[in-house]
């Protein structure tokens, strides 16, 4: 943190109110958003806003005020929590003669920052680039204080700022084949894993919440775990062996309050995790003295992407931060304290309560076993030794026909070796013990 904030540009940061709001909160998420930027926050300012000012958005007194705190604080970078329209964006600038960037430069730098796969790479610069495209004719002339400093012009930007909207154009244009190309890859390798069966389920949460390390923990996986926001952009599949059979656990990105729409519609098929999910597993902070509320604005982020009639299991985590609190799991209406959810209490961390969610997880999936007795003829040898590997023969007798065997296995692993399985189709080797509407 230290070396960071070193390092750091140092923000003098805005946050807008109307009367009666909660400033302290929002402002407390926006000192952590610009530190996930790298940023050292050197003055928070308060503003309220009752009618919004067209140039400037703020007051003109407001803004003599943070004129004066910037000068005495140091700052070489003003950040706004709120968003601003190009016009609003240059107008403060030349006013406070500093780089201004609002909430959604702000997120799309953090997001610039953690994307890693190539995909979501793509998509970040793509959004990066048509945010400063209606920001871009303006030119920079009217910074003559600007000092370097990156923030809001890190990645993909950056080359970017001097060169003209036609060639601007193409390359958004460039990478939009790109990104479509990426898209048709990525829903290839959904259809493959629909058709392996397997039931869907994603990890969503707020930023920060322990959606990687709660993977991490279940999957024995190596995904990214930070104390910073987004830490997770790209979402990452596993197999997750349940007692009743597997399932396909994606890990997504965090969310975010009021994430900006531009945002929104870049990650649409990055969320497309959550949106195709059987179930979600909502991870929550539960030691965040504004857990509910976080509760509400992750539902309202997955109402906006399509996911919000999706069943949710809520998931508390960091119960170790909650002094007493053990690992248990509230049935739907046990709760006198919410509408009524089912919640399991777990540390990811610990690894404390994570049977407890396994079991609430395959209860809530209804995994189904495929149990009873088949015969195999000789050649399917291979078949055997699969079933033997799987540990799914209970017992078995040779005959002059092949094999009777007593099998217990989840239906999942069956459609798994169905879909592998090459010359007899499963259909005809485990006939009595699929069900109707297997395919
Ligand atoms: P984003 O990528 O921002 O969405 O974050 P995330 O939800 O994936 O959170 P992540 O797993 O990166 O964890 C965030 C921080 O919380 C890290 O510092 C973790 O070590 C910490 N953390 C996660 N689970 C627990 C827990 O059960 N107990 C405690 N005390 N800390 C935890």
């Amino acid at each position: 943190m230290f070396e960071r904030s070193r390092k750091g540009e140092h923000a003098l940061l805005i946050q807008p109110h109307s009367s009666g709001a909660d400033v302290e909160d929002a402002l407390e998420e926006f000192v952590e958003l610009a530190r996930s930027a790298g940023a050292d926050v050197v003055a928070t300012i308060a503003a309220r806003i009752d009618r919004p000012n067209p140039s400037i958005l703020i007051g003109s007194g407001k803004l003599e005020e943070v004129q004066a705190l910037a000068e005495t604080a140091g700052a070489d970078l003003i950040m706004v929590n709120h968003a601003l329209t190009p016009v609003q964006e240059r107008n403060l600038e030349k006013a406070l003669q500093r780089r201004v960037i609002d909430r959604t430069g702000l997120i799309l730098d953090i997001f610039a920052q953690r994307a890693r796969s190539h995909e979501g790479k793509l998509q970040v610069e793509l959004a990066q680039l048509r945010h400063l495209a209606t920001r871009l004719v303006r030119g920079w002339t009217h910074l003559e204080r600007q000092r370097g400093g990156s923030i809001g012009l890190r990645g993909p930007g950056e080359t970017q700022l001097e060169t003209d909207r036609r060639l601007l154009q193409k390359r958004v244009e460039q990478l939009q084949k790109r990104l479509d190309k990426v898209q048709v890859q990525r829903e290839q390798m959904r259809r493959a894993r629909v058709r392996s069966e397997l039931p869907k389920t994603a990890l969503v949460g707020y930023t920060n919440a322990g959606k990687s390390t709660l993977f991490n923990a279940l999957t024995g996986a190596d995904a990214y775990a930070a104390d910073q926001l987004f830490a997770t952009l790209d979402p990452t599949v596993r197999r997750l062996a349940l007692p009743g059979g597997a399932i396909a656990l994606a890990d997504t990105v965090g969310f975010v309050r009021d994430l900006p729409h531009e945002l929104v519609a870049a990650f649409r098929s990055t969320l497309s995790e959550a949106r195709d999910a059987d179930l979600l597993l909502h991870i929550v902070d539960a030691a965040d003295p504004l857990r509910e509320e976080r509760i509400g604005q992750v539902d309202a982020v997955l109402q906006e992407i399509g996911a919000g009639d999706i069943p949710q299991l809520l998931v508390m985590n960091k119960i170790d931060r909650i002094e007493g609190a053990q690992p248990r799991h509230d049935l739907p209406g046990g709760m006198p304290d919410h509408s009524g959810r089912e919640r399991v209490w777990i540390s990811a961390r610990d690894d404390s309560g994570l049977d407890l969610l396994l079991a609430a997880l395959a209860q809530r999936l209804n995994l189904r076993r495929l149990q009873g007795e088949v015969r195999l003829p000789p050649e399917a040898g291979r078949l055997r030794a699969q079933l033997h590997e799987l540990q799914a023969v209970r017992t078995e007798w040779a005959d002059e026909q092949g094999w009777r065997l007593h099998v217990d296995l989840p239906l999942g692993e069956a459609e798994r070796l169905a879909a592998q399985a090459d010359g007899k189709p499963l259909r005809e080797l485990l006939p009595a013990l699929l069900p109707e509407d297997w395919e």
